[in-house]
């Protein structure tokens, strides 16, 4: 019974579950239930500096967790709310003078109680514990998602090529579907119906769909007085989609549901590009570091002005790299020729700089060591990272014949929430 209210305690879904396979690393473990105990707890003791609680495994490994953490994120009933997986304790009332009176092994070596100077009592169990370890390599397996450790892709890259009905009906090819997406950062999925609304379907597997002041879905075909080159026939250079966003959305969806075929002898226009954005900014970070550094330090105006779904003022300024400010890493390319703002917010000598460095991307952007070159066939459902991969297609004539796409966005946060709740 004593172990059975210790678990009750603990939240139902430990966050180390929850994270459990999303890691290529395997040091992550399973879940362990109370009846499969993987790091059974020796002993536990205070430091001489009375900051840390050590606990000592069976198998020999130590490790601290400090007091003040211990007090704030305190697993009994009084203090955490199972439900909600949240704290109840305010950090208005953690005592930072509170100390801890003793420190026991308990419910047959799976549990350190702790018994506070003012009388309040918490257990922690060691899996808790373990998943919590304050060691560099733990805490990387918190932060490390598919994302962050992209596999950059090349032109001859083979795009991994799953059947939408699959995807929609069998949730292990949804996930195959997501981790692709995830790490290669593209996927294309085949045998759609050609018929509007197949996206919506999609997106209702996925979670749900990043709505913009272009709507839910939105259509791409040449149409007459647009307010989006997209929704002409011309060229696009390649780009990332609504760079003029706070944050952009995270993935776009494409399904071709009638392709342009031209004349009957020439299968010419409507060509789709992408290009993965990290590879050429590897590239150019080893060749051009000075340029590189110019596109991560030198934020840029673009915006986007008309009336869609709703009317839209929208201005924001970003690097073209954006990197993260712990670790440098590339986190997002946010660029696009036809929306960059006549408005540059930079110093005036450094235009020159700027210019070359644009002008750098975008060229090695259509290198072809790099640029995807493909016609999407009716039916087909591109998907990709709008936040790493640039997209753009080539000139079609609408007198020769219609082209019609639908897309749509998701949010980054939905796409990897479904791969962890599939992957558990
Ligand atoms: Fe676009
Ligand atoms: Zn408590």
């Amino acid at each position: 019974m004593k172990s059975l209210r210790c678990i009750l305690a603990y939240p139902k879904i430990l966050p180390s579950r929850l994270f459990h396979g999303f890691y290529k690393n395997n040091h992550v473990r399973c879940f362990a239930t109370s009846s499969s105990v993987q790091f059974p707890i020796q002993r536990v003791g205070i430091d001489a500096n009375e900051e840390f609680i050590q606990v000592k495994y069976q198998n020999g490994e130590t490790e601290s967790f400090p007091w003040h953490f211990l007090q704030d994120n305190c697993t009994c009933p009084e203090c955490f709310h199972t439900a909600s997986q949240s704290r109840t304790k305010r950090m208005t009332t953690l005592d930072l003078s509170k100390s801890v009176k003793s420190a026991s092994v308990t419910d047959n070596e799976t549990a350190v109680k702790l018994t506070w100077s003012d009388g309040h009592e918490g257990t922690f169990s060691e899996e808790w514990l373990k998943a919590r370890s304050f060691s560099k390599a733990n805490q990387n397996f918190r932060r490390t998602g598919f994302r962050d450790e992209p596999e950059l892709v090349r032109s001859n890259y083979p795009i991994r090529r799953l059947d939408f009905q699959e995807v929609l009906q069998d949730d292990a090819k949804l996930l195959c579907c997501l981790k692709d997406l995830c790490k290669i950062g593209v996927v294309i999925l085949e045998n759609a119906r050609k018929e509007v609304g197949q996206l919506k379907e999609l997106a209702n597997k996925i979670g749900f769909i990043r709505t913009t002041h272009y709507g839910n879905e939105f259509t791409v075909q040449s149409i007459p007085d647009a307010v989006n080159l997209a929704y002409t026939s011309t060229a696009l250079t390649v780009h990332t989609d609504l760079p003029y966003y706070v944050s952009p959305p995270g993935v776009q969806a494409l399904h071709c549901i009638k392709q342009f075929y031209g004349e009957a002898d020439k299968n010419l226009g409507g060509e789709s590009h992408l290009v993965d954005g990290f590879i050429v900014a590897h590239h150019m970070k080893e060749n051009y570091p000075e340029l590189y550094e110019t596109l991560c330090n030198t934020p840029v105006e673009f915006y986007d002005i008309g009336e869609d779904y709703t009317k839209f003022y929208k201005i924001h300024h970003s690097p073209t790299f954006v990197t993260s400010p712990s670790t440098g890493n590339l986190t997002r390319i946010v660029y696009s020729n036809q929306q960059l703002s006549s408005y540059l917010p930079i110093d005036l000598h450094k235009a020159k700089l700027l210019y070359r460095a644009m002008k750098c991307f975008t060229d090695l952007c259509y290198h072809e060591n790099y640029l995807m070159r493909f016609k999407l066939c009716e039916g087909e459902v591109l998907i990709f990272d709008n936040w790493r991969f640039l997209h753009g297609r080539s000139e079609f004539d609408p007198s020769k014949g219609e082209r019609h796409l639908e897309g749509c966005y998701f949010d980054w946060d939905e796409v990897i929430s479904r791969v962890r709740v599939l992957e558990n």
